[in-house]
């Protein structure tokens, strides 16, 4: 009888102290729940679209690690203006930290004005601020990648293919005759990726003739569309098409696929991104090449970086450029190792 009480009054002890803890650990949750606003350029980008979703998902990882967040994703839908508006709302809803993918990322003044006002921080991401912006307050970070570095990179997976068949040369003039496919003016990974990928070229020996370029705004649509009207103007001269993204080189292709240009009478593509898309039409040896653009990478970075701002814990294990940056590495995807991208990608959406 004696032991029975003694075991009862042990269970009431424990069963309570079990309760407490689970208030407590309640009061810290939510306490820390993170609440992120996004807000992006354009959903109807491909690459764009893919980030957001790894984003996602990593921010779901982060509950393993007893980390509670509710993730609100707007549209600007091209508009600096709507993004702006948007901004304000997430601030009003009561996010506590902001991920801006910026329209205009020359404009970003009233979106730093609000979230200084309201003590929110901001990441920005993908679309990179000029650097004074991002001096104005000390909550200001950036996550990306480095413009250069795919440039030169798609520079090299393109020599490398070139120097290997002779045929891409077809009217044997000891030149390559090449069109450039543009994503936004203004745009960091544009006009940089160009530069690099040209001067790689060049730097490996490749004897170059640039014959137009076509600006297509990162969109697969429109890059078909400019893509015919630079076959209509060079016919069977182009022997090479770089394009600054996967879904530009992706539209060049549909170009000449509605032509039903064969094998033989098709240029070699090159993009960027390593989209889903992508990577598949490296596999099936239509795109040459592309550079990987890690969005996976970016994307945890971004959810790294958004639970230590709410939480105030990790900060200093997060390495950045000048205080500020993140800049996730690229790297070259070519048939020999498309496979494995393919299958990392196919691991990561499960
Ligand atoms: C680039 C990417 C493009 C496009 C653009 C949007 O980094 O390569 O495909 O998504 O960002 O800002
Ligand atoms: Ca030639």
């Amino acid at each position: 009888m004696k032991i029975r009480k003694v075991l009862a009054a042990g269970m009431i002890c424990c069963i309570s102290a079990q309760l407490l803890c689970a208030c407590a650990e309640q009061q810290t949750e939510s306490a820390d729940k993170i609440y992120v606003g996004v807000t992006c350029y354009n959903r109807s980008d491909t690459f764009l679209e893919e980030l957001i979703n790894a984003f996602k998902d990593k921010m779901s990882d982060l509950e393993e690690e007893n980390l509670d967040s509710v993730v609100t994703i707007r549209d600007a839908a091209g508009s600096q203006r709507t993004q702006n508006d948007q901004v304000r709302e997430l601030i009003d809803a009561g996010c506590n930290v902001l991920c801006v993918n910026l329209v205009d990322r020359a404009d970003p003044s009233e979106i730093i004005d609000l979230a200084r006002e309201s003590d929110v921080p901001i990441i920005f991401f993908n679309r990179e601020p000029v650097a004074e912006d991002l001096q104005q307050w000390d909550k200001m970070y950036y996550v990306g990648a480095d413009a250069k570095e795919s440039g030169v990179m798609q520079g090299e997976i393109a020599a490398d293919v070139i120097l290997a068949d002779s045929q891409i040369d077809r009217n044997k003039d000891g030149k390559i005759q090449y069109v450039v496919l543009e994503g936004e003016p203004g745009h960091q990974d544009a006009i940089i990726r160009t530069e690099n990928a040209v001067e790689t070229l060049r730097d490996k020996g490749i004897k170059l003739e640039k014959l137009n370029y076509g600006i297509a705004n990162w969109n697969r649509a429109q890059a078909q569309n400019r893509m015919q009207q630079l076959i209509g103007q060079y016919q069977n001269e182009i022997e090479l098409v770089l394009a600054n993204n996967d879904d530009m080189a992706l539209g060049a292709i549909d170009a000449y696929k509605k032509l039903n240009r064969t094998e033989a009478g098709m240029p070699v593509f090159f993009g960027i991104d390593g989209t889903d898309a992508g990577l598949k039409a490296v596999a099936d040896s239509e795109l040459a090449g592309t550079v990987y653009n890690d969005k996976d990478g970016q994307a945890e970075a971004m959810a790294k970086l958004a639970a230590a701002l709410v939480t105030g814990e990790g900060m200093d294990e997060i390495q950045f450029r000048e205080g500020k940056y993140i800049y996730v590495p690229y790297s070259k995807v070519t048939l020999e190792n498309v496979g494995d991208y393919i299958k990392k990608e196919e691991q990561q959406s499960r």
